[in-house]
């Protein structure tokens, strides 16, 4: 089949997805598959609508951003409560439907009250700010970031992100299941793909918020903390085969300022030979958790890749970590672009991490399966680094399948071979995904959407 007869396809599933609210287009859902249920798929969720929301900006269809983006800021709490029924202020939801009363259209907000484990999102509102400065940059349109509603609507999201919470990092303090990751996967605490969405939305907030009076406390909060941020993120939770051998000889019980170890990380709880034998000598990545006596070894790719886009890894990390990826191909493409992260865990990990989870069991769903709606970000992190022929090679193997597979939400399976056991089909962020990719490969200057590089 040619690559028109699959944009086109691609394109007519993402038509088909857009919901009204009171006539005017607001978002998309996140599945339209006939036979499945729908459970929450039928719901617009604003992390699943990012990679739409560029392709419609790419494509003139602005109307239907900034829809969304003045719609999900209304749902937003602005006040602050002591109240655990309510969310708190400046959190964004997962996702938001239409409902009709008496006749008339609402949007019903689930921030994770109605959700599978009842999980809140701290991704969306980072998400968020990512697509209004898209909207900026694409539309030049800065009056809408200015307006007092948006202000307050940033100011609102990183008050809740930067508040000091009970620890004394640099990093945001999240629950387990609070990202795309919507289930128990061990990612409590300091998640790499929660922090590198928190580094791209700190920068983003410096450019779009307006330095007045109101504002300045905010602006300087956030100047605090993007270097502390920056050099945890860069030193510590990096791994290559240097880094490796580091940690591997590392102090423990170190007391006071001057620790190396400062999480008292203990040797034997990394699979250092495993790791030697997978890290490449060329290859380096950013390990998806770090806390105390924790350093999580699996390789998370929302973190990696917008690490590389927002430049929170330096250029020598962004190409080790495409290296990584080249170099261990069938590991983390295999036969669908790609792990959402690697590797699985199995047995008693399993078990003990994700509550045996059977969605996520091993090589499945978030657990080691094999996600299309990444391809995008692969596509933007290699066109940025100059890898392109990555991301090609990537879109071709993601061609071969989703049509014949009907759009599938993962795949599972240590290559990715499987369609994915309880996966939707006509997954919408799938098809945007791919036509995303697709856009940027065709013309790299839309990587100004996401890539701010001054
Ligand atoms: C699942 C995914 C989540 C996604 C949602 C809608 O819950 O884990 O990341 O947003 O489906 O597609």
């Amino acid at each position: 089949m040619s690559d028109q007869a699959i944009v086109a396809q691609a394109w007519d599933l993402l038509e088909k997805s857009i919901i009204y609210y009171r006539d005017r287009p607001v978002g998309t859902i996140a599945a339209c598959d006939p036979d499945s249920a729908a459970l929450n798929y039928d719901q617009c969720f604003i992390r699943d609508f990012i990679s739409a929301g560029l392709l419609f900006l790419i494509k003139g269809r602005d109307d239907i951003v900034r829809n969304f983006l003045e719609e999900t800021l209304k749902l937003q709490p602005k006040t602050g409560q002591l109240d655990c029924s309510k969310p708190s202020r400046g959190l964004m939801p997962a996702s938001f439907k239409i409902v009709s009363v008496a006749g008339r259209e609402y949007l019903k907000a689930d921030f994770g009250d109605h959700a599978i484990g009842r999980v809140a999102p701290a991704d969306a509102c980072l998400w968020w700010v990512i697509l209004l400065r898209a909207y900026v940059v694409s539309t030049q349109d800065m009056a809408l970031a200015h307006r007092e509603d948006f202000q307050e609507g940033m100011r609102v999201i990183l008050e809740l992100c930067l508040v000091t919470r009970f620890d004394m990092y640099p990093m945001v303090l999240v629950p387990d299941a609070a990202s795309m990751i919507d289930r128990r996967m061990g990612l409590y605490g300091h998640p790499l793909d929660i922090q590198s969405l928190f580094y791209a939305a700190l920068r983003i907030s410096l450019k779009l918020l307006i330095p007045n009076q109101k504002n300045e406390y905010i602006i300087q909060a956030v100047h605090n903390r993007l270097g502390p941020l920056l050099r945890q993120l860069r030193e510590n939770y990096w791994l290559d085969p240097d880094r490796l051998n580091i940690i591997y000889r590392y102090q423990v019980e170190e007391y006071g300022e001057e620790a190396l170890n400062q999480f008292n990380i203990y040797s034997d709880s990394i699979p250092f030979y495993r790791l030697a034998k997978w890290l490449p000598p060329a290859g380096g990545y950013l390990a998806g958790n770090l806390g105390p006596s924790q350093l999580d070894c699996r390789f998370f790719a929302i973190g990696n890749l917008m690490a590389i886009i927002s430049s929170l890894a330096d250029e020598q990390q962004s190409h080790k970590i495409l290296n990584l990826i080249e170099l261990r191909w069938n590991n983390l493409i295999g036969d669908m672009p790609m792990k959402l992260c690697f590797p699985a865990l199995e047995d008693a990990d399993w078990r003990i991490v994700t509550g045996a989870d059977p969605k996520n069991r091993p090589w499945s769903y978030h657990n080691g399966g094999s996600w299309p709606v990444l391809l995008w970000m692969l596509t933007a992190a290699a066109r940025k680094m100059q890898r392109t022929e990555l991301a090609h090679h990537a879109i071709a193997i993601a061609e071969r399948r989703l049509i014949q597979d009907q759009w599938p939400e993962y795949y599972d399976g240590p290559d990715g071979r499987l369609i994915g056991k309880e996966a939707r089909r006509y997954q919408t962020w799938t098809a945007s995904g791919y036509l995303l990719a697709k856009e940027l490969i065709a013309n790299p200057d839309h990587l100004k959407l996401v890539i701010d590089d001054d």
